[in-house]
C-alpha cells in the first residue's frame, strides 16, 4: 500500500507510516539505495527485514529525502544530512519515520501476549499502575515497551535498563500520551510520549521534554 498515513504532531514535526503489502522486487524498484545500504541489504537474512528496510526508504521518499541524505553514527542511529532530527521503526508489516527540529525516538510493537511473559523484565514502577487481570494489559504492556525503546533511540547510551532506569508515568490507553522519565548515571531527563494504536500495532513517539 503506498504511505499509509502522514500524521503532522506539530509545526515541524512529521510521521510517516507505511503499511507493508508490497513484494520485495516491487520495493526494490522503486527506492534508490546508495553502495552501503545495498550490502546491508543483501546481507539481511529474512525478507521481511527487507521489506521493512525498503519500505523506510519509501517512506524517506515520501518526505522529500532519499537514501544518499541518510547516514547512520556508530551506534547504528540515524541522521539526516540537513540537520534534522530521524529516527525509524519497522516491525512485520509497518513501518515509520519521524523528522524533526527535535531529538526525538520512535518504535513501532505488534500487541502479542508474548510480551506478558518478559514484562518482569522492562517493568518495575509501572507494575503500581497495571493491572494484570485487565483486558488492556497487553496494549499498556506494548506502550510502555514503546515508550522505552523511543527513549533508548533518542539517549541510546551503553548500559541503560529499561527496567531500572526508565520510569513510565501512568496512563490510559484513551489518553494517547503519557511522561516518561530516565534516571541514569547523572542523566535526570523527563520524557514527553504520545501513542496511538493501527490495527494491532501500537506506535509510540517521545520528545525530550525542555
Ligand atoms: C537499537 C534498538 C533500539 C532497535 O529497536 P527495535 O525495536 O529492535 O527495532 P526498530 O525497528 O524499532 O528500530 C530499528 C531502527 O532503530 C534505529 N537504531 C538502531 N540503533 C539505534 C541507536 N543506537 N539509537 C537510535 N536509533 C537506532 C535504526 O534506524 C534501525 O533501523 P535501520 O537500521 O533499518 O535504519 C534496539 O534493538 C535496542 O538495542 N534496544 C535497547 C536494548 C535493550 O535494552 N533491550 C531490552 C532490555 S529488557
Amino acid at each position: 500500500m503506498p504511505l499509509h498515513e502522514t500524521k503532522i504532531h506539530e509545526e515541524n514535526t512529521k510521521i510517516y507510516i507505511w503499511k507493508i503489502t508490497e513484494t520485495f522486487e516491487d520495493l526494490f524498484d522503486q527506492v534508490l539505495l546508495n553502495d552501503t545500504n545495498l550490502i546491508r541489504l543483501n546481507n539481511m537474512k529474512s525478507e521481511l527485514h527487507q521489506r521493512g528496510f525498503l519500505s523506510v526508504r519509501m517512506l524517506l521518499q515520501s518526505a522529500g529525502y532519499s537514501d544518499n541524505d541518510l547516514y547512520y553514527d556508530e551506534f547504528g542511529k540515524p541522521h539526516l544530512a540537513d540537520g534534522k532530527h530521524i529516527s525509524i521503526t519497522h516491525s512485520f508489516g509497518f513501518s515509520a519515520i519521524i523528522i524533526s527540529n527535535q531529538n526525538t525516538g520512535i518504535d513501532i510493537e505488534m500487541q502479542r501476549e508474548k510480551i506478558t511473559l518478559i514484562a518482569d523484565k522492562f517493568i518495575d514502577t509501572e507494575f503500581d499502575f497495571l493491572e494484570k487481570e485487565a483486558a488492556d494489559y497487553i496494549r499498556k504492556l506494548t506502550v510502555i515497551w514503546g515508550v522505552k525503546e523511543s527513549i533508548f533511540k533518542i539517549q541510546n547510551e551503553v548500559g541503560i535498563s529499561f527496567k531500572d532506569h526508565i520510569s513510565v508515568f501512568p496512563f490510559e490507553l484513551e489518553d494517547k500520551k503519557t511522561s516518561a522519565l530516565l534516571t541514569f548515571a547523572n542523566l535526570n531527563k523527563e520524557f514527553k510520549i504520545h501513542f496511538m494504536e493501527i490495527e494491532d500495532f501500537t506506535l509510540v513517539y517521545a520528545f525530550e521534554k525542555n
